[in-house]
């Protein structure tokens, strides 16, 4: 396999951090759903923050409280559960890259991770710059409320990505 995903599977084949991620798995008892339940735990905390916020944002959740209130106090769940996300992923991912980087729905669900984090941030820099624009009608508040609608589809669409990663070989001839 070539490209990036060829040199990462290349490096991390026979490296100690695969072995260290085999161990794991293999020889703790219950480390695989100890650690798939970190994941999960990671999963409802995005929930219950970033898609919160888009679901705000776009005047369908929590209309008592105001929005700069919400996004303050709900954004950093996000950045909290993301360390915990990534090692949980990655002890799966180090201990069978060629499972992983060769998975089209994994990369998919990688892809859509990236600009969702990026239009995360964005939405909590443009209200913690300017908490007045969520009351002006106006352009600020239409572009914020077309980040939360694909925010929302891109989130949405990671946990469909990562459930299906397991089931990629359904929709996809691989190897
Ligand atoms: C930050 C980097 C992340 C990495 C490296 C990662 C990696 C993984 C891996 C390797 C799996 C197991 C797939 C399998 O073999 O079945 C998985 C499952 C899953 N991931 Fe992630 N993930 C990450 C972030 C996320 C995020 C941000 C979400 C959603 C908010 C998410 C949602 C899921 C879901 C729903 C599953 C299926 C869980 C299950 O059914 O047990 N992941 N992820």
């Amino acid at each position: 396999m070539n490209g990036t995903f060829g040199g990462l599977i290349r490096t991390l084949d026979g490296s100690a951090v695969q072995a260290l991620a085999v161990r794991l798995l293999s020889e703790v008892p219950g480390f695989p759903p100890m650690i798939q339940t970190v994941h999960l735990l990671g999963i409802t905390a995005i929930m219950g923050s970033v898609v919160l916020i888009d679901l705000k944002v776009l005047g369908l959740a929590i209309p008592s409280q105001s929005t700069p209130d919400v996004i303050r106090r709900l954004m950093p769940w996000t950045w909290c559960a993301l360390p915990f996300l990534a090692a949980s992923g990655l002890v799966f991912v180090f201990a069978r890259p060629n499972r992983y980087f060769v998975n089209p729905v994994f990369g998919t669900k990688l892809a859509m991770l990236v600009p969702a984090l990026i239009l995360a941030a964005t939405l909590q820099v443009m209200s913690a710059k300017n908490p007045g624009l969520w009351k002006e009608p106006g352009a600020a508040r239409v572009s914020a409320r077309a980040i939360a609608a694909v925010s929302l589809l891109l989130w949405i669409g990671i946990v469909l990505a990562g459930r299906w990663i397991a089931y990629a070989d359904y929709l996809f001839t691989m190897g």
